[in-house]
């Protein structure tokens, strides 16, 4: 795990001139979904690996082998939507990413994962597996993570990245009406029973957004 951070150190110094804001040395690189199921599947800590897979984000890369999404494409004079950037920068993580940022075994068929939204991770994995071990699935004990390891909680700006009018696809979004639907909570945090109804309108929200149905 060590050599993610002398890789981001290393890129950082090669590409500094260019990425200096995208590559710092706190930043790290992105690992891929994979690399955070050991940690976050248990049930018991609200199995965010597993509601990723059950959702579309996980399917996002696959999707653009679909009739529709060739359909899509064609009507601007797209051949192959899995080998557009056009595509591309909306249905996987980090398309826009120098190829430095991405650990060589970065695997974008996976869509839009878990550093789409929470940064690169590399060192947040690197600290953990540090700190507890390879085998951390049956830790129950919530651990306060220092400040900066790794964004916790995702703005609607995050969202609105991908989720806007030049989707040829655009579904109207607000956050609080999606959030819901990929919501992956831990439950042994202590929230109100209905934060995930709580969470205030954001100025950008689309008005004619209708809240997905739950999987
Ligand atoms: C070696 C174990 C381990 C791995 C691998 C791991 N995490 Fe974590 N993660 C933790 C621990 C421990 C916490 C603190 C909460 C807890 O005790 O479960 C945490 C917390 C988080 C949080 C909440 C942060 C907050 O401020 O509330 C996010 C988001 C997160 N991890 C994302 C990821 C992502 C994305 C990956 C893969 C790139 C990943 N984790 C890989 C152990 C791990
Ligand atoms: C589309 C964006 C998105 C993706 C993809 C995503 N998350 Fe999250 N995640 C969020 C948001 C937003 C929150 C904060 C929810 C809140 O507190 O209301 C969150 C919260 C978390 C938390 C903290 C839970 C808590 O109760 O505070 C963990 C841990 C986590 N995510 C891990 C993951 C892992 C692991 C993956 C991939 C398997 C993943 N997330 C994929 C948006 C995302
Ligand atoms: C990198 C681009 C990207 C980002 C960032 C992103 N999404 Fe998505 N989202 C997508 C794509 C692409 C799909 C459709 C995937 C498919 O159909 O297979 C999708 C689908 C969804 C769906 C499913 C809609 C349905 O009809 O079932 C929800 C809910 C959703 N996103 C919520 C969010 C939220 C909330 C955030 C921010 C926390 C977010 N997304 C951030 C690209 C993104
Ligand atoms: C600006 C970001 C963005 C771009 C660019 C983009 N998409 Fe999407 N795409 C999304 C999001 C987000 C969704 C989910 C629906 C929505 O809210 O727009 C989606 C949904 C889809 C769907 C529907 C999947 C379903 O579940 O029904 C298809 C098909 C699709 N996109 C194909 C494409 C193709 C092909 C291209 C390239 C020509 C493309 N998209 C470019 C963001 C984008």
């Amino acid at each position: 795990m060590l050599q993610w951070r002398e890789t981001c150190t290393v890129l950082a110094l090669m590409v500094s001139a260019v990425f200096a804001t995208t590559c710092r040395a706190e930043d790290g690189i992105y690992v891929g979904a994979e690399k955070c199921k050991n940690c976050h599947s248990a049930a018991s800590k609200g199995d965010p690996f597993g509601k990723w897979m059950g959702e579309k984000h996980s399917k996002a890369f696959a999707v653009l082998s679909s009739d529709e999404a060739k359909k899509t494409a064609k009507a601007k004079g797209i051949d192959d939507p899995t080998k557009a950037a056009d595509c591309l920068k909306c249905h996987v993580t980090a398309f826009e990413a120098p190829a430095a940022m991405k650990h060589k075994k970065f695997d974008v068929t996976l869509g839009v994962q878990c550093e789409t939204c929470h940064g690169p991770g590399s060192k947040h994995v690197e600290a953990r597996l540090k700190d507890e071990g390879d085998d951390d699935a049956a830790a129950t004990k919530l651990v306060e993570l220092p400040k900066g390891e790794i964004i916790g909680m995702p703005t609607a700006e995050t969202c609105f990245k991908c989720h806007n009018k030049e989707s040829p696809n655009y579904v109207p979004f607000a956050f609080n009406k999606f959030l819901p639907t990929i919501a992956h909570l831990d439950p042994r945090k202590k929230r109100p029973a209905d934060y995930l109804e709580k969470i205030p309108a954001d100025s950008k929200d689309d008005p004619k957004a209708v809240a997905p149905a739950k999987k």
